[in-house]
């Protein structure tokens, strides 16, 4: 059986396609559909992951892991009694669980998966996915863009021809997606977001303004106190959640801690209003991301015909109100539950690789745009982000030395949007062309020919026009992950023609 795996910041979801071939949520040994993506090192020997370790967060704060996600692809450790974790390890023990949950679900092995990512996860942290993924057992068939999961689980219900915008905020990442789609057949148009955005931000503030109102109100600050500051992050959580509901929500912390003259309780009263208003430049974050996501594919919000909201911080009402004032013309979908929206669409494409379900025709785009180095060290791009492909593109390079009879290709992945570290340039190979005919420097005529096919696998070939001299380089998804070659070395002796 293949499994689609919703890798969560927050909470996991697993799913697969039934016996009617429509896709089904697995359900957890809590009876739940969400499994939270905490762990929690109860001793050396056990761990516990989901709900219960998500109920250890106020008490053994230094024990549990959460929001690990937001770390992916980075060299960021945990330490639990000394030892360090990776993020890698930690999602691995998730994503064990979760194929745990399946195959008790359905009785049946798991032995392979479609995971989910955030569209603007770049290399490094596609890979760490990939990585976990393994290290959990499965074979990871497919990393799957969350937006496109989300449009997937509906695709298969529209018919007529639609721009579709997906807004998928979650708990730590907003995703956008402008995609154009009908009968099955999607292109995506554009991609956006932000991969630090999400409903923990929201906690944050609403964290933040308890503790603040606290102090206020009683001079104690809490800020210094683990424990205390657990239990109002939880609480925060709560109440952003009630406040989807309700106008009105309380948390009331009997014994946060001792004051002068005793034992202190917080009692709180929160409002939608006051909700809003401290949250208010979160909401013109979200904003202006989508108008953005719009502006660079070129698309006027008028044109926008369908909405899909996923991600469970979509049902802010701030969220919708915001949405259906953009796109009050367009049809906003909220039919299928915001949370399991992902993991449904990721259980279809596992289903469309196992032939459980009719394959549908989908075009994807680059996230990022794909190039190479010159000489002298510059990045030189042959396919830009959100191109669709599949697609081929050639550029003509020539040499910087006479009687030249080697280039190095150097093909590189510039990361538009986060821009940590060497310019946002991660390398994804390099590979020599020998063999050229000599002569003066700028003279011979080098093809350099970048071609994703369907699957999203980037070859790169070099090509001298002169003597016909050939080598090249595959790539397996150069769209979402290569490797981490250090970028000292350069690409030598090349220069655009
Ligand atoms: N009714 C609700 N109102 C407001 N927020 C909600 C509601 N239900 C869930 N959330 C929030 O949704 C977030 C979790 O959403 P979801 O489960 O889609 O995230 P995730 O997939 O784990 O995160 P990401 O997609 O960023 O990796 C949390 O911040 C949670 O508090
Ligand atoms: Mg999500």
């Amino acid at each position: 059986m293949i499994v689609g795996i919703d890798l969560g910041t927050t909470n996991s979801l697993v799913a697969f396609i039934n016996g009617e071939g429509k896709p089904e949520i697995v359900i957890n040994e809590r009876g739940s559909r969400l499994t939270p993506s905490v762990v929690y090192f109860k001793n050396d020997q056990e761990v516990l992951v989901g709900e219960l370790a998500r109920s250890q967060m106020v008490l053994k704060a230094d024990r549990t892991v959460s929001c690990i996600k937001r770390h992916m692809g980075s060299d960021y450790q945990v330490f639990i009694s000394q030892r360090g974790y990776t993020p890698v390890e930690i999602s691995a023990l998730i994503l064990r669980k979760l194929v745990q949950y399946a195959r008790e679900y359905l009785g049946q092995e798991i032995e392979a998966a479609v995971i989910t990512v955030p569209a603007y996860f770049n290399d490094n942290q596609r890979q760490a996915t990939f990585l976990a993924g393994e290290l959990a057992g499965l074979k990871v068939l497919k990393l799957l863009n969350e937006p496109t999961a989300a449009a997937l689980a509906y695709g298969i219900r529209s018919e007529k021809k639609e721009n579709i915008l997906v807004l998928d905020i979650g708990g730590g990442t907003f995703d956008i997606t402008l995609m154009e789609g009908e009968k099955g057949i999607y292109r995506v148009i554009g991609t956006g977001g932000s991969t630090t955005l999400g409903g923990t931000d929201f906690d944050n503030r609403l964290a933040q303004y308890i503790l603040t109102t606290f102090y206020e109100m009683t001079g104690v600050d809490l800020t210094a106190d683990k424990v205390a500051l657990q239990q109002v992050q939880v609480n925060a959580e709560r109440v952003k959640v009630d406040l989807s509901t309700v106008n009105e929500s309380s948390v009331l912390i009997p014994y946060i801690t001792m004051g002068e003259a005793g034992p202190l309780h917080l009692n709180q009263v929160v409002s939608r209003a006051a909700f809003h208003k401290i949250c208010t430049d979160l909401f013109v974050e979200i904003r202006s991301l989508i108008l953005q996501t719009l502006a660079k594919a070129g698309v006027e919000e008028r044109w926008v015909d369908v909405v899909v909201l996923a991600g469970g911080a979509s049902r802010m009402p701030g969220f919708r109100d915001m949405v259906s004032e953009m796109f009050g013309h367009a049809e906003i979908k909220t039919d299928i539950n915001p949370d399991e929206v992902v993991a449904l669409g990721a259980a279809i494409e596992a289903g469309m690789l196992a032939g459980a379900v009719e394959h549908i025709e989908f075009y994807d785009v680059t996230s990022h745009t794909l190039g190479i180095e010159d000489n002298l060290g510059e990045f030189v791009p042959l396919i830009p982000a959100n191109t669709s492909y599949p697609v081929v593109q050639s550029k003509l390079f020539t040499t910087v030395e006479d009687d030249q009879e080697e280039v190095i290709i150097h093909i590189l992945q510039k990361d538009d949007l986060n821009t940590a570290g060497s310019e946002g340039l991660v390398s994804l190979g390099r590979f020599h062309l020998e063999g050229i005919h000599k002569a003066k420097a700028g003279e011979p005529n080098i093809d350099v020919t970048f071609a994703i096919d369907k699957n999203g696998i980037l070859n790169v070939s070099a090509l001298d026009l002169d003597t016909g001299t050939t080598n090249q380089v595959q790539i397996t998804g150069a769209v979402y992950s290569g490797n981490k070659e250090s970028l000292n070395r350069r690409g030598r002796g090349l220069t655009v023609l």
